[in-house]
């Protein structure tokens, strides 16, 4: 079976993106597209000239309409963050383009991977203007700043990330909410864990919500995470390997929210973010959903919804 990802906006972030899928080698074909057509056909050039050193796979630079026989498209196409700005300050200009993007999508086949910002209400806007299922538009969410919470911990406890069972839910932004209620690390809940200070948690909280200012500070983007992220989030829905991940999908009810995309813990297998997970939370952790929720309608209330 021949798999095909695409991938829309090859800037900083769609070109991780693809050096990841190719390592991954989940990918027989990466197919590009940019409005900035003779850049995209020098990266594909540049990214296939490497083809010893990862499983065999051709990259192609092509029209969009080429996407449509894809089994999934990653949009990183927009602009970036700029310094002191926040992910909602992006919101005017990504719209337009996430609801052009999504217009185009309709029909698609394939699972609609959103990493463009901001990620929860860009998910939304492409989910409506492609009216594909909820389950096939799927927005890399929180699952970059759950990354970053278990490379912190993991750092502090002096453990591999992967074995911290720590999320980070809501919005990508900053109204995210760390489940540290939740939280545990072999069997144990983290709050139990020896040495563990519960006073830390508001400044770790604040250290991975502001992560991607940190980074955009000193380098002006963030791609190589963000890269990472998403060829995971391929490789396992391409395999329909049903992990649990926190991914924005718009959602259908699970704690009472109805049309607004944020993250949650969701099912994700071959057909995109199946099932939904209500996680265990305190009254407190339930409420900044909530509110994370409160912040992403209010945001996309101040976009016209484009038609
Ligand atoms: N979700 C996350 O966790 C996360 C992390 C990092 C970056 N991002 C976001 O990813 C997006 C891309 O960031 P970047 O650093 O790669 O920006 P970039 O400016 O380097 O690249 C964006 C690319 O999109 C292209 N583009 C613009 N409009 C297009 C259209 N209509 N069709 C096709 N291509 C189009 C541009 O030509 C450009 O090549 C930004 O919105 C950024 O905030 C998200």
């Amino acid at each position: 079976m021949t798999v095909r990802i695409g991938i829309v906006g090859v800037g900083s972030v769609g070109t991780s993106v693809a050096v990841s899928v190719l390592h991954s080698g989940i990918a027989n074909e990466v197919l590009l597209h940019d409005i900035r057509t003779d850049r995209t056909v020098g990266e594909a050039l540049d990214l296939e000239q490497g083809s010893s050193f990862y499983p065999t796979a051709t990259v192609r630079a092509v029209a969009f309409d080429n996407l449509l026989d894809t089994d999934a498209v990653v949009l990183s196409a927009g602009r970036n963050g700029r310094p002191g700005e926040t992910r909602l300050d992006l919101l005017k200009d990504n719209a337009v383009v996430a609801a052009d993007l999504g217009r185009r999508l309709r029909g698609y086949r394939g699972v609609v991977v959103v990493v463009s910002n901001p990620v929860d209400i860009l998910t939304r806007i492409v989910q409506e203007a492609s009216a594909l299922p909820k389950t096939r538009v799927i927005g890399t969410g929180t699952m970059l700043d759950t990354a970053r919470l278990r490379q912190m911990l993991g750092a502090m406890l002096q453990l591999d990330p992967r074995v911290i069972h720590a999320s980070v839910v809501g919005e990508h932004g900053d109204s995210q909410v760390v489940l540290w209620n939740s939280a545990h690390v072999g069997g144990r809940r983290l709050r139990e864990w020896d040495a563990w200070d519960p006073a830390d948690e508001p400044h770790i909280a604040a250290r991975v919500r502001g992560a991607a200012g940190e980074i955009i500070s000193r380098k002006g983007v963030t791609n190589h995470a963000i890269g990472l992220v998403t060829a995971a989030l391929l490789r396992w829905l391409v395999r329909g390997e049903r992990r649990i991940l926190t991914v924005s999908r718009v959602q259908d009810g699970a704690f009472g929210l109805n049309d607004v995309a944020l993250s949650l813990p969701c099912i994700v297998g071959a057909n995109g973010a199946e099932q939904v997970i209500e996680p265990d939370t305190s009254p407190e952790e339930l409420e900044a959903i909530r509110h994370s929720a409160e912040v992403l309608a209010a945001a996309h209330e101040s976009v016209a919804p484009p038609t």
